[in-house]
Protein backbone atom coordinates (compact mmCIF):
# COMPACT_ATOMS: atom_id res chain seq x y z
CA UNK A 1 0.00 0.00 0.00
CA UNK A 2 1.49 3.40 -1.20
CA UNK A 3 1.37 5.80 1.65
CA UNK A 4 0.77 9.73 0.77
CA UNK A 5 2.03 12.36 3.40
CA UNK A 6 -1.07 14.01 5.33
CA UNK A 7 -0.85 18.13 4.27
CA UNK A 8 1.88 19.20 5.24
CA UNK A 9 2.19 17.25 8.51
CA UNK A 10 4.63 14.42 7.99
CA UNK A 11 2.32 12.06 9.23
CA UNK A 12 1.86 9.33 6.10
CA UNK A 13 -1.49 7.73 5.67
CA UNK A 14 -2.43 5.16 3.33
CA UNK A 15 -3.75 6.76 -0.21
CA UNK A 16 -6.83 4.31 0.11
CA UNK A 17 -8.96 4.28 2.62
CA UNK A 18 -11.86 2.77 4.17
CA UNK A 19 -15.15 4.41 4.15
CA UNK A 20 -17.82 3.80 6.52
CA UNK A 21 -20.97 5.46 5.19
CA UNK A 22 -23.80 2.93 5.31
CA UNK A 23 -21.08 0.91 6.18
CA UNK A 24 -23.40 -2.95 6.80
CA UNK A 25 -19.50 -5.11 6.90
CA UNK A 26 -18.63 -6.50 10.20
CA UNK A 27 -15.33 -5.26 11.95
CA UNK A 28 -13.56 -8.66 10.66
CA UNK A 29 -13.89 -7.22 7.22
CA UNK A 30 -12.41 -3.82 8.30
CA UNK A 31 -9.74 -5.49 9.88
CA UNK A 32 -8.49 -6.96 6.83
CA UNK A 33 -8.59 -4.08 4.91
CA UNK A 34 -6.34 -2.30 7.94
CA UNK A 35 -3.91 -5.66 7.61
CA UNK A 36 -3.70 -4.91 3.81
CA UNK A 37 -2.48 -1.43 4.20
CA UNK A 38 -5.44 0.62 4.28
CA UNK A 39 -4.92 2.32 7.46
CA UNK A 40 -7.12 5.40 7.06
CA UNK A 41 -10.20 4.52 8.05
CA UNK A 42 -13.31 7.27 7.81
CA UNK A 43 -16.23 7.21 9.95
CA UNK A 44 -18.62 10.12 11.46
CA UNK A 45 -21.01 10.36 14.15
CA UNK A 46 -23.39 10.80 11.69
CA UNK A 47 -22.97 7.49 9.81
CA UNK A 48 -23.44 5.10 12.87
CA UNK A 49 -20.73 3.30 12.20
CA UNK A 50 -17.88 4.80 14.99
CA UNK A 51 -18.73 1.27 17.32
CA UNK A 52 -17.69 -1.21 14.52
CA UNK A 53 -14.71 1.06 13.82
CA UNK A 54 -14.04 0.76 17.48
CA UNK A 55 -13.97 -2.94 17.74
CA UNK A 56 -11.86 -3.34 14.59
CA UNK A 57 -9.20 -1.43 15.78
CA UNK A 58 -9.11 -3.09 19.09
CA UNK A 59 -5.34 -3.82 20.00
CA UNK A 60 -4.07 -2.01 16.92
CA UNK A 61 -4.97 1.39 17.75
CA UNK A 62 -1.51 2.97 16.98
CA UNK A 63 -1.69 1.05 13.77
CA UNK A 64 -4.45 3.06 11.97
CA UNK A 65 -5.63 6.59 11.27
CA UNK A 66 -8.90 7.58 12.34
CA UNK A 67 -10.68 10.36 10.79
CA UNK A 68 -14.42 11.04 12.28
CA UNK A 69 -16.42 14.31 11.65
CA UNK A 70 -18.70 16.42 13.72
CA UNK A 71 -21.82 16.37 12.06
CA UNK A 72 -22.91 20.26 10.63
CA UNK A 73 -25.53 20.04 12.90
CA UNK A 74 -23.34 20.15 16.15
CA UNK A 75 -20.94 23.19 15.45
CA UNK A 76 -22.33 25.28 18.13
CA UNK A 77 -18.43 25.42 20.35
CA UNK A 78 -19.93 23.34 23.49
CA UNK A 79 -21.75 20.72 20.98
CA UNK A 80 -17.99 20.13 19.11
CA UNK A 81 -16.78 19.40 22.10
CA UNK A 82 -19.05 17.06 22.85
CA UNK A 83 -20.02 14.88 19.92
CA UNK A 84 -15.69 14.57 20.18
CA UNK A 85 -16.04 13.00 23.26
CA UNK A 86 -19.35 10.78 22.15
CA UNK A 87 -17.11 9.72 19.23
CA UNK A 88 -14.11 8.83 21.40
CA UNK A 89 -16.01 6.80 23.76
CA UNK A 90 -17.70 5.21 20.91
CA UNK A 91 -14.02 4.09 18.79
CA UNK A 92 -12.94 3.44 22.36
CA UNK A 93 -10.23 5.37 21.87
CA UNK A 94 -8.39 8.70 23.91
CA UNK A 95 -7.82 10.37 20.87
CA UNK A 96 -8.92 11.26 17.17
CA UNK A 97 -6.41 11.33 14.11
CA UNK A 98 -8.38 13.77 12.13
CA UNK A 99 -11.51 15.74 13.13
CA UNK A 100 -13.76 17.21 10.28
CA UNK A 101 -16.56 19.62 9.71
CA UNK A 102 -18.66 17.28 8.00
CA UNK A 103 -20.42 19.74 6.36
CA UNK A 104 -20.74 24.03 6.40
CA UNK A 105 -23.70 25.35 8.04
CA UNK A 106 -24.01 28.85 7.77
CA UNK A 107 -26.23 28.69 10.94
CA UNK A 108 -23.51 28.78 13.31
CA UNK A 109 -20.90 30.98 13.37
CA UNK A 110 -17.91 29.26 11.82
CA UNK A 111 -15.41 31.09 14.61
CA UNK A 112 -16.63 29.40 17.27
CA UNK A 113 -16.76 25.79 15.42
CA UNK A 114 -13.23 26.76 15.03
CA UNK A 115 -12.23 27.69 18.57
CA UNK A 116 -13.81 24.42 19.56
CA UNK A 117 -11.66 22.14 16.89
CA UNK A 118 -8.66 24.28 18.20
CA UNK A 119 -9.24 23.52 22.12
CA UNK A 120 -9.85 19.80 21.56
CA UNK A 121 -6.16 19.73 19.35
CA UNK A 122 -5.17 21.57 22.63
CA UNK A 123 -6.65 18.86 24.93
CA UNK A 124 -4.71 16.57 23.13
CA UNK A 125 -8.15 14.68 22.05
CA UNK A 126 -7.38 15.26 18.42
CA UNK A 127 -4.66 15.02 16.11
CA UNK A 128 -5.43 17.05 13.20
CA UNK A 129 -8.51 19.42 11.75
CA UNK A 130 -9.81 18.76 9.01
CA UNK A 131 -13.10 19.74 6.96
CA UNK A 132 -15.23 18.17 4.41
CA UNK A 133 -17.42 19.56 1.28
CA UNK A 134 -16.25 23.45 1.74
CA UNK A 135 -15.64 25.32 -0.79
CA UNK A 136 -12.00 27.73 -1.20
CA UNK A 137 -14.22 30.58 0.56
CA UNK A 138 -14.87 28.86 2.97
CA UNK A 139 -11.80 26.98 3.95
CA UNK A 140 -10.26 30.23 3.82
CA UNK A 141 -12.10 31.72 6.21
CA UNK A 142 -12.38 29.10 8.93
CA UNK A 143 -8.59 28.46 8.82
CA UNK A 144 -8.49 32.56 9.41
CA UNK A 145 -9.81 31.56 12.86
CA UNK A 146 -7.50 28.96 13.79
CA UNK A 147 -4.31 30.60 15.49
CA UNK A 148 -1.47 27.71 15.49
CA UNK A 149 -3.24 24.81 13.40
CA UNK A 150 -3.53 24.21 9.97
CA UNK A 151 -6.35 22.15 7.82
CA UNK A 152 -5.02 19.51 6.52
CA UNK A 153 -7.56 17.67 4.42
CA UNK A 154 -10.83 18.45 2.70
CA UNK A 155 -13.09 15.45 2.26
CA UNK A 156 -14.86 16.12 -1.00
CA UNK A 157 -16.66 13.93 -3.56
CA UNK A 158 -14.13 13.13 -6.75
CA UNK A 159 -14.03 10.13 -9.34
CA UNK A 160 -13.80 9.80 -12.82
CA UNK A 161 -17.32 10.61 -13.44
CA UNK A 162 -17.61 13.75 -11.51
CA UNK A 163 -14.39 15.98 -11.18
CA UNK A 164 -15.93 19.26 -10.55
CA UNK A 165 -12.89 19.79 -7.99
CA UNK A 166 -10.36 20.08 -10.65
CA UNK A 167 -11.70 23.47 -11.77
CA UNK A 168 -10.66 25.24 -8.44
CA UNK A 169 -10.42 23.16 -5.21
CA UNK A 170 -8.03 20.68 -5.70
CA UNK A 171 -5.26 23.38 -7.40
CA UNK A 172 -6.19 25.16 -4.61
CA UNK A 173 -5.21 22.13 -2.38
CA UNK A 174 -2.39 21.30 -4.19
CA UNK A 175 -0.63 24.43 -3.78
CA UNK A 176 -1.50 25.23 -0.25
CA UNK A 177 -0.65 21.56 0.69
CA UNK A 178 -3.58 20.40 1.73
CA UNK A 179 -5.22 16.85 1.40
CA UNK A 180 -8.12 15.98 -0.94
CA UNK A 181 -9.63 13.07 0.51
CA UNK A 182 -11.42 11.88 -2.11
CA UNK A 183 -15.11 10.33 -1.06
CA UNK A 184 -17.38 8.59 -3.65
CA UNK A 185 -14.53 7.46 -5.66
CA UNK A 186 -16.18 4.56 -7.09
CA UNK A 187 -19.02 6.74 -8.21
CA UNK A 188 -21.68 4.55 -6.13
CA UNK A 189 -20.38 1.46 -7.90
CA UNK A 190 -21.10 2.73 -10.94
CA UNK A 191 -17.48 2.17 -11.81
CA UNK A 192 -17.05 -0.95 -11.49
CA UNK A 193 -18.44 -3.99 -13.26
CA UNK A 194 -20.89 -4.82 -10.95
CA UNK A 195 -22.47 -1.46 -10.85
CA UNK A 196 -24.99 -0.20 -12.73
CA UNK A 197 -23.19 1.56 -15.31
CA UNK A 198 -24.43 4.11 -18.12
CA UNK A 199 -23.08 2.36 -20.97
CA UNK A 200 -20.82 3.90 -23.52
CA UNK A 201 -17.52 5.63 -24.72
CA UNK A 202 -16.64 6.46 -21.17
CA UNK A 203 -16.64 2.81 -19.53
CA UNK A 204 -15.83 1.50 -22.67
CA UNK A 205 -12.14 3.06 -22.25
CA UNK A 206 -12.17 2.01 -18.77
CA UNK A 207 -12.98 -1.64 -19.48
CA UNK A 208 -9.96 -1.60 -22.07
CA UNK A 209 -7.93 -0.32 -19.71
CA UNK A 210 -8.66 -2.17 -16.40
CA UNK A 211 -7.95 -5.30 -19.46
CA UNK A 212 -4.85 -3.54 -20.42
CA UNK A 213 -3.35 -3.03 -16.68
CA UNK A 214 -4.55 -6.79 -15.42
CA UNK A 215 -7.02 -4.77 -12.72
CA UNK A 216 -10.76 -4.32 -11.97
CA UNK A 217 -12.71 -1.45 -13.20
CA UNK A 218 -12.41 -0.08 -9.66
CA UNK A 219 -9.49 -0.45 -9.00
CA UNK A 220 -8.42 1.81 -12.21
CA UNK A 221 -11.00 4.15 -10.91
CA UNK A 222 -9.45 4.23 -7.78
CA UNK A 223 -5.79 4.25 -9.07
CA UNK A 224 -6.95 7.48 -11.21
CA UNK A 225 -8.10 9.19 -8.11
CA UNK A 226 -4.69 8.06 -5.96
CA UNK A 227 -2.59 9.45 -9.43
CA UNK A 228 -3.44 13.29 -8.58
CA UNK A 229 -0.46 14.20 -6.31
CA UNK A 230 -2.76 15.38 -3.25
CA UNK A 231 -5.27 13.02 -3.38
CA UNK A 232 -6.29 9.98 -1.25
CA UNK A 233 -9.14 7.49 -2.09
CA UNK A 234 -11.84 6.09 0.67
CA UNK A 235 -14.18 3.30 -0.88
CA UNK A 236 -16.64 1.70 0.81
CA UNK A 237 -17.58 -1.89 0.47
CA UNK A 238 -19.56 -4.40 2.97
CA UNK A 239 -18.11 -7.56 1.08
CA UNK A 240 -14.98 -8.68 2.68
CA UNK A 241 -13.90 -9.76 -1.39
CA UNK A 242 -14.21 -6.49 -2.57
CA UNK A 243 -12.62 -4.59 0.62
CA UNK A 244 -9.55 -6.66 -0.48
CA UNK A 245 -9.96 -5.53 -3.82
CA UNK A 246 -10.01 -2.11 -3.54
CA UNK A 247 -7.01 -2.24 -1.23
CA UNK A 248 -5.29 -3.49 -4.39
CA UNK A 249 -5.87 -0.59 -6.28
CA UNK A 250 -2.58 0.79 -4.13
CA UNK A 251 0.94 -0.75 -4.76
CA UNK A 252 0.79 0.08 -8.98
CA UNK A 253 0.58 3.02 -11.08
CA UNK A 254 -1.42 3.41 -14.63
CA UNK A 255 1.26 5.20 -16.36
CA UNK A 256 0.87 9.15 -17.74
CA UNK A 257 -0.24 7.71 -20.75
CA UNK A 258 -3.24 5.66 -19.40
CA UNK A 259 -4.17 8.44 -17.04
CA UNK A 260 -4.19 10.72 -19.96
CA UNK A 261 -6.73 8.88 -21.88
CA UNK A 262 -8.74 8.33 -18.77
CA UNK A 263 -8.93 12.21 -18.91
CA UNK A 264 -9.57 12.57 -22.01
CA UNK A 265 -12.60 10.20 -21.91
CA UNK A 266 -13.89 10.72 -19.01
CA UNK A 267 -13.84 14.92 -19.93
N1 LIG B 1 -17.95 13.65 3.66
C1 LIG B 1 -19.07 13.35 3.03
O1 LIG B 1 -20.01 14.14 2.93
C2 LIG B 1 -19.18 11.98 2.41
C3 LIG B 1 -20.22 11.69 1.51
C4 LIG B 1 -20.26 10.42 0.94
C5 LIG B 1 -19.29 9.48 1.28
N2 LIG B 1 -18.30 9.78 2.18
C6 LIG B 1 -17.27 8.81 2.57
O2 LIG B 1 -16.75 8.17 1.41
C7 LIG B 1 -16.94 6.76 1.51
C8 LIG B 1 -17.13 6.15 0.14
O3 LIG B 1 -18.16 6.76 -0.58
P1 LIG B 1 -19.53 6.04 -0.94
O4 LIG B 1 -19.81 4.97 0.05
O5 LIG B 1 -20.54 7.13 -1.12
O6 LIG B 1 -19.29 5.47 -2.41
P2 LIG B 1 -18.24 4.50 -3.15
O7 LIG B 1 -17.18 4.05 -2.24
O8 LIG B 1 -17.88 5.21 -4.42
O9 LIG B 1 -19.16 3.29 -3.58
C9 LIG B 1 -19.73 2.41 -2.65
C10 LIG B 1 -20.59 1.44 -3.45
O10 LIG B 1 -19.77 0.71 -4.35
C11 LIG B 1 -19.83 -0.69 -4.08
N3 LIG B 1 -18.46 -1.20 -4.20
C12 LIG B 1 -17.42 -0.94 -3.38
N4 LIG B 1 -16.30 -1.54 -3.84
C13 LIG B 1 -16.66 -2.20 -4.97
C14 LIG B 1 -15.94 -3.00 -5.91
N5 LIG B 1 -14.63 -3.24 -5.76
N6 LIG B 1 -16.62 -3.53 -6.95
C15 LIG B 1 -17.94 -3.30 -7.10
N7 LIG B 1 -18.68 -2.55 -6.25
C16 LIG B 1 -18.04 -1.98 -5.19
C17 LIG B 1 -20.38 -0.80 -2.67
O11 LIG B 1 -21.15 -1.97 -2.54
P3 LIG B 1 -20.77 -3.09 -1.43
O12 LIG B 1 -20.68 -2.36 -0.12
O13 LIG B 1 -21.89 -4.04 -1.51
O14 LIG B 1 -19.45 -3.65 -1.87
C18 LIG B 1 -21.29 0.43 -2.58
O15 LIG B 1 -22.55 0.16 -3.18
C19 LIG B 1 -18.14 6.66 2.44
O16 LIG B 1 -18.28 5.37 2.98
C20 LIG B 1 -17.80 7.72 3.46
O17 LIG B 1 -16.80 7.24 4.35
C21 LIG B 1 -18.24 11.03 2.72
Amino acid sequence: MELKELGTTGIMISEIGLGTWRYRGDAHTLRTGIELGATLIDTAEGYYTEDVVGEAIKGIRDKVFIATKVSGRHLAYNDVLQSAEESLYKLGTDYIDLYQIHWPNASYPIKETMKAMQALVDRGLVRFIGVSNFDIDEMEEAQSYLNNYRIVSNQVRYNLNDRSIELDLLPYCKEKGITIMAYTPLDDGNLTNTGNPIKGDRMNTLEAMSTEVGKTMGQVALNWCTSRENVVAIPKSNSLERTVENCGASGWRLSADQIERLDDSFS
